[in-house]
């Protein structure tokens, strides 16, 4: 690899949260991270690494643009709308952001002659599999417009593939949560609607917890679900890349431990990190969430050779209360 070939990619949605996490782990393994974002829902604090390009992704000249100007050789691809509830109400806002835009990103990757994409895919493709652990030949049948979105770009990056010369890695995450281990980035969504940063505020004084449903088929009644500390998926990215950089060929993984926890378990964890209590009540059950969500990761580990190193839950949510407590608030949000 010479020194402009490989080296500068782009990351679309890198000032979002784990875009941003994946451009600092692409940093510190000698790539250039061109972070490519609309600030809808990015951070220009959370640009850390490499040139930044405030843009849209459904902006093809300024895509092209950027690709010529900095000589992109992979595509890392995180820009999306991922509110599970709003794409049920406003489904149009994901269809547009998260297909028509994504495929006008494809448009000028083809026509660029870039080669390799990396894809932020969700386990929301899965919808509400029968069995657990889900494996990625469990059949994909979305139950919310997020899910189908990200269902569908798998489907066209499957097809671009087969036409153009492209190689790309669908990467489906479990719950991505916790924060960057240096303190330097963490999660920030407005509004907040994930469960880590929740527990987090309730513990602070800002409202008690709301856990949607106590009466779930699982041990302890509420939802199980596979937290993912998000700087193993930032690392898991890189291998992706390096994986497709090296001729392999396109896959698409589970990004996720194996093991599932409980709402409560949550809640008994952070406040043991924290020394604190979650005010917390029990309210009626959000739609569409399924009992218990657990990725089978045995295929990441096989192909990437990749093992999630901060991702026990107590790791993740003392980095999720570092960034909490220290960081958060002095940032501009
Ligand atoms: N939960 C609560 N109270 C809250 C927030 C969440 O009880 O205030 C529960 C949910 O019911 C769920 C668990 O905590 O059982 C985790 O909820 P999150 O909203 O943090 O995450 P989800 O599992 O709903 O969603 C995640 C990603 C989505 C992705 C989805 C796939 O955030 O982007 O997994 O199912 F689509």
């Amino acid at each position: 690899m010479s020194d402009s070939s490989g080296r500068f990619v782009l990351v679309t949605g890198g000032a979002g949260y784990i875009g941003s996490h994946a451009a600092k782990a692409l940093a510190a393994r000698g790539f250039v991270p061109v972070t490519y974002d609309n600030l809808i829902h990015g951070h220009r604090w959370a640009v850390q690494s490499g040139p930044f390009v405030e843009g849209d992704i459904g902006d093809r000249a300024k895509l092209l643009e950027t690709i010529s100007r900095y000589n992109i050789s992979a595509v890392m691809h995180f820009a999306a709308f991922a509110y599970v509830g709003e794409s049920i109400q406003r489904p149009e806002r994901y269809f547009n952001n998260n297909v028509t835009k994504s495929l006008t990103l494809l448009d000028a990757l083809v026509d660029s002659g870039v080669r390799h994409v990396v894809f932020s895919s969700s386990c929301a493709t899965y919808g509400t599999p029968d069995r657990m652990p889900i494996a990625e030949d469990t059949p994909q049948r979305p139950v919310n417009p997020y899910g189908e979105t990200k269902l569908i770009m798998e489907r066209a990056l499957h097809w671009y593939a087969g036409a153009h010369d492209l190689t790309f890695a669908a990467l489906r995450y479990f719950n991505a949560a916790g924060a960057d281990p240096d303190g330097k980035l963490g999660e920030v969504h407005s509004p907040e609607t994930h469960l880590i940063p929740l527990v987090l505020n309730a513990i602070d004084g800002r409202g008690a917890l709301e856990i949607y449903g106590g009466d779930y088929p699982t041990p302890d009644g509420t939802c199980v679900r596979d937290y993912i500390h998000v700087a193993d998926l930032a690392d898991a990215h890189v291998r992706a890349l390096d994986y497709l950089l090296s001729g392999g060929a396109s896959v698409a993984m589970n990004l996720g431990t194996g093991n599932g926890h409980s709402v409560r378990e949550v809640i008994g964890v952070a406040e043991h990190v924290a020394g604190r209590k979650v005010p917390h009540r029990i309210v009626p059950r959000r739609v569409g969430d399924p009992p218990i969500l657990v990725a089978d990761p045995s295929s990441a580990a096989r192909v990437l050779a990749w093992r999630p190193q901060y991702s026990d839950l107590d790791c993740i949510i003392r980095s999720a209360w570092k960034w909490h407590s220290e960081y958060s608030k002095v940032r501009p949000v």
